[in-house]
């Protein structure tokens, strides 16, 4: 669990968004796109749940990102090279589903399979959780189209690599200040206007992922989205990461943590998303 290596993306007055690779082999060896590791910075801290967005199973190491918002976000932002993490266990969640999204047959002589068409919207550090999404999915032959969102240029992260893995590309900023001036949503109903796509997968505030779903449905087009409930244990056995989906109560770590967006039950996220609000900003302010 020592970080063998970090890289500050932002760095802003607001905000950093930090990540760190971390020698983890048994993780490093199982991870997919779309699970999560839950970590603890110190003996006396909290759990908190972060997404796996890279592996390299040859040396051993994953890579994490993270947005500091609190006091654990912000006491791994602190960790250098050489240093350990108290705890770390995954990869936990289901994987993404990874598949071809093209009709799946080929008519003798007609060249390469049906590309599947598929559209991914990532906001501020749901970027990170689309990345290994993106490369598993253009590997596997679909046509990937990106939209990233963020408040402004100084917060965007994962520019050129996930350009690299997208055949379409596009960028949005709240104010304006790189790419079109806007939210991933513009874009997004723009091109369902104009073509026809096998699915959306969306990550990112919940405000970003409530209104993709509403503009796909729309269009009926299926739409993934990965949860960020409050998890303690990432195990099922809390049920702090409730959330309910098609009227049936789910836990998130271990039935999600991606779901159908035109299922959920959004108000009811944001309501216990914000049980501890004042109890974070306290203890925040007592031990930074
Ligand atoms: C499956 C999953 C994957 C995630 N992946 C990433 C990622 O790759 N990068 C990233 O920056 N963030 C990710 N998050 C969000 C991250 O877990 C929270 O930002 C983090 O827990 C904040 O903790 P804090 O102590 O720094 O801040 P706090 O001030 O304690 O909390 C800030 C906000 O973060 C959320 N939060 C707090 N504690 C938890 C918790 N135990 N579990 C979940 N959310 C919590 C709440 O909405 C809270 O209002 C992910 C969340 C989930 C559920
Ligand atoms: S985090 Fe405890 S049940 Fe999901």
């Amino acid at each position: 669990m020592k970080i063998v290596d970090k890289r500050v993306l932002v760095d802003t007055q607001d905000t950093r968004v930090t990540e760190l690779k971390i020698l983890s082999p048994d993780i490093a060896r199982k991870a997919q796109p779309g699970q999560f590791v839950v970590i603890m910075a110190i003996k006396e801290g909290e759990r908190i749940p972060l997404t796996v967005v890279d592996a390299d199973k040859d040396k051993g190491t994953i890579i994490i990102i993270l947005q500091e918002l609190g006091l654990t976000t912000k006491l791994l932002g602190k960790l250098e090279i050489g240093d350990s993490l108290y705890a770390l266990v995954g990869p936990l969640g289901h994987a993404t589903e990874i598949k071809n999204y093209g009709f799946g047959y080929v008519k003798p002589n007609h060249g390469p399979l049906a590309c599947g068409r598929v559209i991914l919207v990532g906001g501020g550090v749901g970027i990170a959780e689309i990345y290994p999404v993106a490369k598993a999915l253009k590997k596997i032959g679909n046509q990937v189209t990106t939209i990233l969102g963020a408040r402004n240029k100084e917060l965007l992260i994962l520019e050129n690599e996930l350009k690299d893995t997208s055949d379409q590309f596009y960028i949005t900023t709240d104010d304006g200040s790189y790419g079109r001036k806007g939210f991933t949503t513009d874009v997004l109903d723009e091109l369902l206007k104009q073509d026809k796509y096998a699915i959306v997968y969306a990550v990112g505030p919940i405000p970003m992922m409530k209104k993709v779903a509403a503009v796909t449905r729309g269009y009926s087009v299926k739409t993934i989205v990965s949860l960020n409930p409050i998890m303690v244990d990432g195990t099922g056995m809390c049920g702090c990461c409730r959330v309910t989906v098609a009227g049936k109560t789910q836990f998130s770590c271990v039935d999600g943590p991606e779901f159908d967006g035109h299922l959920v039950d959004w108000e009811e996220l944001v309501k216990r998303n914000r049980v501890y609000t004042e109890q974070e900003k306290h203890i925040c302010r007592l031990a930074i």
